[in-house]
């Protein structure tokens, strides 16, 4: 860690008495800890990755893992990795890019009405260039009110065109995923990535999750609703220039494979994910910028 990012250096430049400080967190990195009469919220240095947001009166927004790895180089497993510039694996690089491995600087923590808006940001270093040669900056911007906000702009400062793919990985923390259902991508196209990539396209009527499930829904644009009859809330993910969302869970068979999820973790998480991968990869000129934003909350069943 550089010295600047010491909690106790950050708090100097940036921390607002009694709203927002940071602290080391787990693994000891360092996350600003947001607390709000409307919810708490945890954001990591590494990967700007918000691995809590809690309203207020109700269970976390988000799930995080008991045995998620909090350490430079892995990626911390549930809240909101930050998968940027590519999606999935790629041959000699790490899984969903280095985004979410990498530590991001503040730009800024500031009030954001009754909330705290904060903005942190990620620049091409020689170890970027190492594993994708353009010239970038991604700014993410994460506003913690009752509901969680999320901003990624992305921009090009390479003298060619550079396409990429990027996705709020998010984690929602469910009572239980086979009692919940996901409404909005009714009669929608999917890859299958649990079926050699198939093409294929979703019944109409809410979805409900009864097996490992992968899916990559090229072209959807529009919000997700999933209501949790366990926990008797509905969480909406509402989406700004997404085109893509992704429905993930490991189910058992997979999940007891994966070293950094517990026993039946899995049954308390649902990754709904915003966006752009795939088809819908983007493609920025020099000088250029794209936004992709999401606003997740929950309201009662
Ligand atoms: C999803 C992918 O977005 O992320 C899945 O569609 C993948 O294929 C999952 O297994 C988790 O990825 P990781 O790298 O965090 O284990």
């Amino acid at each position: 860690m550089h010295a600047s990012q010491a909690p106790e250096a950050l708090d100097e430049r940036f921390a607002i008495p009694g709203l927002a400080r940071f602290e080391a967190g787990a693994g000891g990195l360092t996350r600003l800890s947001i607390s709000t009469r409307h919810a708490d919220a945890h954001i990591y240095l590494h990967g700007a990755h918000v691995t809590h947001h809690r309203p207020a009166g109700q269970p976390s927004l988000l799930f995080l893992s008991e045995r998620s790895r909090f350490a430079p180089g892995a990626a911390i497993r549930g809240g909101v990795p930050i998968v940027f510039p590519w999606f999935g694996p790629r041959a000699g690089v790490p899984d969903h890019g280095f985004a979410r491995i990498s530590e991001w600087a503040v730009q800024s923590v500031e009030r954001a009405g009754d909330g705290v808006a904060v903005a942190l940001a990620l620049e091409a270093s020689p170890a970027t260039r190492a594993l994708w040669p353009h010239e970038f900056r991604i700014t993410c911007c994460v506003t913690v009110g009752a509901a969680l906000d999320l901003t990624a702009e992305v921009e090009n400062r390479s003298d060619a065109p550079f396409t990429f793919e990027a996705a709020f990985h998010t984690y929602l923390r469910v009572g239980d995923v086979g009692q919940t259902s996901l409404a909005g991508l009714e009669g929608a196209d999917y890859i299958d990535k649990t079926d050699g990539m198939k093409r294929k396209t979703l019944a109409p009527g809410p979805f409900r999750l009864d097996a490992e499930t992968d899916r990559v829904f090229p072209g959807a644009r529009g919000s997700c609703v999933v209501s949790d009859a366990v926990l008797g809330r509905r969480v909406v993910v509402d989406k700004r220039a997404s085109a893509t969302t992704v429905v993930w869970n490991p189910w058992n068979d997979k999940a007891a494979h994966m070293a950094d999820l517990g026993g039946v973790e899995w049954r308390h998480m649902l990754c709904v994910e915003t966006a752009n991968a795939m088809d819908d990869a983007v493609t920025l000129a020099p000088g250029a910028r794209h936004a992709m934003g999401a606003t997740i909350r929950a309201t009662p069943a």
